[in-house]
């Protein structure tokens, strides 16, 4: 596997993210991150880290692959938030964006509960691969339309592990 993003420019583009998101939500008032599972673990553990005390966490998960290395572009709800986002400004923390279907339906459902503000966060995006626009706020990088892995993403559950983001053989 080749390497395309190493650990210490993944490291370092989080924090430039983390910066300009504390920018955009100045002042005292909470952040509430929802992490997209499972692969967007990683980012959102590293993305919060790199902010102050006024984050809250929580966790949805979808499914949009099955164990292959394509979209199917069904997108299913497995794990519903445990919170409410009422007047909460919310950023979305997602490993990547592909045909946007995911995002787009993740977008419209939590947008429905009424946060004050609803935000973004893609570490990777691949603009030539989009079925529908989708406005992603805070992209860490663009990338070539190439089955990437590491750093949350996997290949049937596979790989999620790995610090940095790798090319799979063969694609
Ligand atoms: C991946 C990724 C995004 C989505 C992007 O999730 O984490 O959620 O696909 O693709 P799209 O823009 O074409 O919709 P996946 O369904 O593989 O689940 P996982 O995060 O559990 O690996």
């Amino acid at each position: 596997m080749k390497v395309l993003l190493t650990e210490a420019q993944i490291a370092t583009r989080i924090k430039d993210l983390a910066a300009q998101i504390e920018r955009d939500l100045p002042g005292e008032e909470g952040i509430h991150f929802v992490c997209v599972l499972k692969g967007g673990f990683m980012f959102m553990s590293d993305l919060v880290r790199s902010m102050g005390p006024r984050v809250t966490l929580d966790f949805i998960a979808v499914s949009s692959y099955g164990t292959g290395t394509r979209s199917s572009g069904e997108v299913r709800m497995q794990k519903d938030l445990d919170y409410g986002l009422e007047g909460r400004d919310v950023i979305i923390v997602e490993d990547i964006v592909d045909t946007g279907l995911t995002l787009t339906y993740l977008q419209d459902i939590l947008r429905a509960r009424s946060p004050k503000s609803l935000r973004t966060a893609c570490l990777l995006s691949k603009p030539s691969r989009r079925k529908v626009e989708v406005r992603v706020d805070y992209i860490g990088f663009t990338i070539e339309d190439h089955f990437v892995v590491g750093y949350g993403l996997d290949y049937a559950e596979k790989y999620r592990n790995l610090p940095h983001i790798a090319v799979l053989d063969g694609e």
